[in-house]
């Protein structure tokens, strides 16, 4: 097992921040195209030394476990920065200690990056009070549109 491999087993055995915050201050969320896999990031914000900083990051995934990891990973470093300086980080740095990520994983360290800048996106003012529905809320079927046949 690589290095790598060896650091993404360590973090999915305890991933941090998973689920949402209710009275998030932003929520972003993104789909790969690469992969299909969904990521929704929720921020909440406090003021620290006269600074709006990120009191706490969560998130969401139905993804791989490298997303995963990455941002079990990013939601640690936010914590403490000012939008811009969160703004700032490119997928790379989100990745914390996983490191560089290989060449056929970078989309997944983006697709955190990419769930991040969409909850940076919304202003509070804009941001909905509730996240809306949680991302296995809205894979479900909508009523009424399938049909459940049960097997014999
Ligand atoms: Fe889809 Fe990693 S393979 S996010």
């Amino acid at each position: 097992m690589s290095d790598f491999e060896e650091k993404v087993r360590e973090a999915l055995a305890a991933p941090k921040n998973q689920g949402e915050i209710p009275d998030a201050d932003a929520v972003g969320t993104v789909g790969s195209p690469d992969c299909g896999d969904m990521l929704r990031m929720w921020l909440k914000f406090t003021e620290k030394d006269g600074k709006r900083v990120i009191d706490r990051a969560s998130f969401q995934s139905f993804g791989c476990q490298t997303a995963i990891a990455v941002a079990s990973m990013a939601t640690e470093l936010l914590k403490g920065k000012t939008a811009e300086e969160a703004r700032d980080l490119s997928a790379n740095e989100l990745t914390g200690d996983l490191g560089a990520l290989p060449p056929m994983k970078i989309h997944c360290g983006q697709l955190v990056e990419g769930a991040l800048k969409n909850a940076l996106d919304q202003t509070p003012a804009k941001a909905p009070k509730a996240a809306g529905p949680t991302l296995s809320d809205a894979m479900k079927p909508p009523a009424g549109k399938i049909r459940i046949v049960p097997l014999d």
